[in-house]
């Protein structure tokens, strides 16, 4: 793909990636200077891409074949990137945790695992209140590194134009990293598996000996029938961000000089999240313009008529891979709701990926005051997903996870018994409540048992 600028002819229809401009964009934030924005887009638009037209056609073309149960996908990070976060410890250990889930999922489902972290961009954040109250003091909400800062001050909460540039900027940095180590010999099969070892050496986590056993063996197998571990040393490793900030997605993108079709290149994968999916909305007439692989989330008030609209609207000829529905109910709700949904579709007979992210219909808050959630529930609710569509007959496609490399304490529960005192003890979340490495690890085992048995 050459690179081009925004002012590039556009194929799409009149007003094409501009008609948003015209359409209430919900979620967006104030911006006090118009001039410093306008200075700041303009500046994006001539920078480089982040991603390719052609690695955003790939992932489309992994993503039909996780439709059809051919791979599934595994996507995972934090709620909110920070800039402070960007380090290369953080990201290398967000790699690796979801590297080793991917290496057990792979050996459950024996199908391929297609990578994806809600990294390198994932920076915008939607709110339920546009202020914070804190001890009387009222100020604007926190809205995400790219738009204000998350210090409880008058000064800090003003929507800063630069802080665009500067997610660009980290995100450039944390996909150079992850490009690094995921090409670098890093991702290799063995390595990866080595460190499975490391976690299972935890008496807590006996309950998944036999399981590690039978990799191990799988491995060795492989190994001794010469298996080519020279292919098994590089993974493909995609970014996705939620699609929200709409001053950011625009200028980052490009027409494809061979097809003359825009792609966002600020990531490979972006989703429309649970408050933004109007259909007649600003986000979703964006997201139509763009071919990249596109996710909606879908909260329990959706209905079939919203869903088959969504198609309508992002997939009209039923593309393949092309739309991906995360679907985020509750566990509670899961079983009760997604079946209409999924059967609606069904009969709709377009193709839709489906991905349960059981995390955002599960959240509580803690006897002493902590926004967290439990991981039984984020396990019953995936759990739910899988005999839903088992008992229709359609195909569990991934897993969207909010999670990170660290041992932080923000979910409750795991076979660390995390309490609510225990989340007293490293709880660093700015926004929602992740898995900590141990977590994921052990929902990695658990899924990938239902992976085997679905
Ligand atoms: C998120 O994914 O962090 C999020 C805000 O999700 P949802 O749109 O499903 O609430
Ligand atoms: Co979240």
């Amino acid at each position: 793909m050459s690179v081009q600028s925004e002012t590039a002819p556009d194929t799409a229809a009149p007003g094409g990636l501009d008609r948003w401009r015209e359409l209430r964009a919900l979620q967006q934030p104030a911006w006090p200077d118009q001039e410093a924005l306008r200075a700041v887009t303009s500046e994006l638009a001539t920078q480089p891409p982040l991603v390719f037209a052609g690695e955003a056609d790939n992932l489309r073309e992994r993503l039909a074949a996780a439709s059809r149960g051919e791979a599934f996908l595994l996507q995972g990070g934090d709620c909110a990137e920070t800039f402070a976060e960007i380090t290369a410890d953080n990201i290398r250990d967000k790699i690796k945790t979801i590297l080793q889930m991917a290496v057990v999922l792979t050996y459950g489902a024996s199908i391929p695992i297609i990578k994806m972290g809600r990294m390198a961009g994932q920076f915008a954040k939607p709110r339920s209140s546009d202020v914070e109250t804190r001890d009387g003091v009222t100020l604007p909400a926190y809205r995400g590194d790219i738009i204000n800062s998350f210090e409880f001050t008058a000064e800090s909460r003003i929507p800063d134009p630069q802080r665009l540039l500067a997610a660009y900027r980290s995100s450039a940095t944390s996909l150079n990293l992850i490009r690094a180590f995921t090409q670098g010999g890093f991702a290799d099969l063995r390595r990866v598996h080595e460190w499975n070892r490391g976690f299972l050496d935890n008496p807590a986590y006996a309950a998944y000996d036999a399981f590690a056993g039978e990799i191990d063996r799988a491995i060795r197998f492989m190994q001794a029938a010469g298996a080519d571990f020279d292919a098994l040393r590089t993974v493909d490793f995609y970014s996705s961000h939620e699609g929200l900030l709409l001053d950011y997605e625009r200028p980052l993108t490009r027409i494809d000089s061979r097809t003359g079709l825009a792609y966002d290149c600020s990531a490979h994968f972006l989703w429309i999240g649970e408050r933004t999916r109007q259909l007649d909305g600003a986000h979703v007439d964006f997201f139509s313009r763009v071919r990249n692989p596109l996710g909606v989330k879908l909260g329990p008030t959706s209905t079939v008529a919203d869903a088959v609209a969504l198609i309508d609207r992002l997939n009209p000829d039923g593309e393949p891979g092309r739309l991906t529905f995360i679907t985020r109910m509750g566990a509670g709700k899961v079983r009760d709701l997604l079946p209409a949904l999924v059967e609606g579709v069904a009969a709709d007979g377009r193709p839709v990926t489906w991905v349960c992210d059981p995390m955002h219909g599960n959240g509580i808050t803690s006897g002493n005051g902590y926004k967290t959630r439990r991981f039984t529930d984020v396990i019953d609710e995936v759990r739910g997903f899988f005999e839903v569509h088992r008992s229709l007959g359609t195909v569990p496609g991934g897993l969207h996870v909010e999670l990170t490399g660290d041992d932080v304490t923000e979910v409750l529960g795991g076979s660390e018994e995390i309490d609510d005192v225990g989340l007293t003890r490293r709880y660093t979340t700015l926004v929602d409540p992740r898995l900590n490495h141990q977590q994921s690890l052990e929902m990695a085992f658990l899924v990938a048992e239902m992976l085997r048995d679905s």
